[in-house]
């Protein structure tokens, strides 16, 4: 093994961690819209790369039912963000791998994402489909977006009580 620095580490972090580049990514810098439902509790995991000196890629992953279901099986992706820089490296799959092994071990089934549509094929990549049709959301301008679901492998475990 050489001794030398890492390039990368992955750290589970706190939410307040991951709000500036939600907020420089995905949020267009509006800081009062950067926090989302789920991300004080106690399941829900928050994950981040970095590189020597900073973040450079976010992702969180909180219990959440599907809309119009009251399913406890179901884990939301939000907050998905890689620093232009850095993209293609694969840090973005690799913490969305991290998320569904986190939803798994808690027992999920499903994962669930609100996907814009210039990220629908990174989703589509990673084993994502959707079914219904785009939609808009009413803080987020014309930006078009989709419901995608991930069926999780394997049986559900749950390791935590
Ligand atoms: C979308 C995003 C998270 C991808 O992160 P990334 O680290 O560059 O993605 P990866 O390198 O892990 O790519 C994984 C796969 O998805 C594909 N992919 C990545 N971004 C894609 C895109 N925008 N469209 C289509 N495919 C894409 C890659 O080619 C790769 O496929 P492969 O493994 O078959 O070669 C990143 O581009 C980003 O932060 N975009 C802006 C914020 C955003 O849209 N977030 C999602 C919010 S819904």
């Amino acid at each position: 093994m050489p001794d030398s620095p890492a390039l990368f580490s992955i750290h589970a972090v706190s939410a307040e961690h991951v709000l500036p580049l939600r907020r420089t990514i995905l949020l267009d810098n509006q800081s009062e819209t950067c926090r989302f439902r789920g991300d004080d509790e106690p399941t829900t995991l928050h994950v981040a790369v970095y590189d020597a000196v900073r973040i450079i890629a976010v992702a969180t992953v909180c219990r959440e039912a599907l809309p119009g279901s009251q399913s406890d099986t179901a884990w939301r992706l939000r907050g998905v963000a890689v620093e232009p820089h850095a993209r293609g490296y694969g840090f973005g799959r690799t913490l969305i791998k991290l998320c569904f092994d986190h939803a798994h071990r808690h027992g999920g089934r499903v994962a669930w994402c609100t996907a814009r549509e210039s990220a629908r094929g990174f989703y589509e990549a990673l084993g994502f489909a959707f079914s219904s049709p785009p939609f808009k959301l009413p803080s987020r301008g014309d930006l078009l977006f989709y419901e995608m679901h991930y069926v999780l492998p394997g049986e559900p475990i749950s390791d935590v009580e």
